[in-house]
This record gives C-alpha cells, structure tokens and sequence, in this order.
C-alpha cells in the first residue's frame, strides 16, 4: 500500500464486536492498542496494563479479525528487559493471542530488540513520537519534534526502526512537516500518523475517539466520526421510561398461552387460593 500511495487505514479494536466491525467495514489493519488501558478498563494510564489483560483481549479481536492484520501493543515492561524477554513476551501474544504482529514504542533504543523479534519472524511495528507509555517521565502527552534537533533524533529513530527490520511505525504528535519528510525518507516501512498530519502512509486512531464513546479528554488531532455515546444515552434513557410506564414489553413482545390452558390455570388458581 506504501508502494502504491494507497493511504492505510488502521483503527483500534478490544473485543469481538468492535473487531468484527473492522473486518466488516474494510479496515486494513486492527489495532489492539495499550489505549484498551483507559477506555475499557478504566486505568489512568497504559503503565497499569499486564500482558495477561492484553492476552484476553486479544483472543476476544483474534476470534473476530481475519482480513486485517492484526497487530497488538506490547504492554509497558513486557519488552524493556531485554530483547529475550521481549521474545518470550511477543510469543505469548502470538500464540496465546492470536496476533500476527507486536507494536513497540521507541526509537534507537529499542532496535536491537526490534531485530530479536523480526528475526525469529514476529513482525514489528514501531512507534515513535508522542510515546504514552513514557507520560510519567516526560511530564505528560506532548507533541513531540518541534524543534530541529528533536525532528533530526526523530529522524534517527525512524530510520534504525526500518533498518532494525520493522515494517511500518506509529508516528503520534509530530509536527505535519517533519512526519512527511520522515515518510519520505523510509524506504520500505511505512508510516502510520496519528496526530502527525495527511502525509503519513496512513491513520490511525482509537475506536472510542471515532465512535464519540469516550467521555474524557480530547486531543486536538481527534475527529469524531460518530456518535455512539449520544446514541448510547438516548437508548439507556429511552429503554429506562419504557418500563417505568409499562409500555415495554408491548403484547408483540411478549408469549401468549392457548385461552383453554390459561382458562384452566386461572380455575386452578383459583381453586387454590380459596382453599388455602
Ligand atoms: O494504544 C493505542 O491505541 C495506540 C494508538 C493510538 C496508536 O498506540
């Protein structure tokens, strides 16, 4: 797709319905992002997820995911030990999880670990930028490669990811100008952007951002694409009224009795109660 110009759409997924929605509406690649952390497990901050957590969600998308690549984040301190235990980690995923490719953040930090994985044949995505899983140490989720120097280490990084073997990296809250020209210098990974401008070989965004089902902050590179929570609220209210006022379950909802069966069953009742 990078070779063709045809911009690559990747959206996060959690569970068995949201991964059959990306199958369904033609996504080219799942995401089982850390971000499952806050919207669905209700964590500040992805540093709280364990791989078994992660693991159980990914069988759940696996189960419904077959035509996207199915990617899933290595959560924070399953990959940080060393590239064998990254190993022992991204395993894990694959075969417990059912994933055909890991995401890891960082740039020539992790390279030799990137080459580990991509070596015994577990393809790697990186992810560079706006790293959530280092907020605590860089006091918060700030764009990233504002300055020359830091759009040059960016630079750096994207290209010992390729070099290192990964076939495509995240590139999240860089300035629009630096994440094409870092696109244009790869030669064969390609860049999937969020907060990172129109340029990158793709997009990416969480599921809830899109769907307008999640309530907290909005980050300023964030389109709503619907609106699940509105729909979501008109429902829970409208579901809560109709049965207050008994208008829910209507007869059509509800079974009916053969009128002998039901004649009998009232006599018999009836029977019983006077003789009790
Ligand atoms: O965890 C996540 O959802 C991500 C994407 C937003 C890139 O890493």
């Amino acid at each position: 797709m990078k070779r063709k110009r045809t911009p690559i759409a990747m959206l996060t997924a959690y569970d068995f319905p949201t991964a059959r929605a990306c199958e369904a509406h033609g996504v080219d690649v799942t995401l089982v992002g850390d971000s499952l952390a806050q919207v669905c497990l209700g964590y500040e901050s992805t540093t709280r997820l364990t791989l078994d957590e992660m693991i159980h969600h990914c069988r759940a998308v696996a189960r419904g995911s077959k035509a996207p690549l199915l990617v899933a984040d290595m959560p924070f301190g399953t990959y940080h030990a060393g590239p064998e235990d990254a190993v022992r980690n991204a395993v894990r995923l694959v075969q417990e999880g059912g994933v055909e490719a890991v995401k890891i953040e960082g740039g020539r930090e992790v390279v030799e670990t990137v080459r580990r994985l991509t070596t015994i044949g577990i393809p790697v995505m990186g992810h560079i930028g706006l790293l959530p899983q280092r907020h605590a140490i860089l006091s918060g989720y700030r764009v990233q490669g504002k300055s020359t120097e830091d759009a040059l280490a960016l630079m750096d990084d994207a290209l010992a990811l390729e070099d290192a073997g990964a076939f495509a990296m995240v590139v999240e809250a860089v300035p629009h100008a630096v994440s094409a020209r870092i696109t244009q210098s790869l030669q064969h990974a390609a860049t999937i952007g969020i907060g990172a401008g129109c340029e990158t070989d793709g997009q990416v965004l969480v599921w809830d951002d899109i769907m307008g089902t999640w309530g907290g902050h909005k980050a300023k590179f964030v389109r709503r694409f619907g609106d699940v929570r509105g729909e979501v609220e008109r429902g829970v209210k409208a579901y809560i009224q109709a049965v207050r006022d008994r208008s829910f379950p209507s007869t059509s909802e509800s079974y009916e009795m053969a009128e002998e069966e039901l004649d009998r069953f009232h006599q018999l009742t009836k029977d019983q109660a006077r003789r009790s």
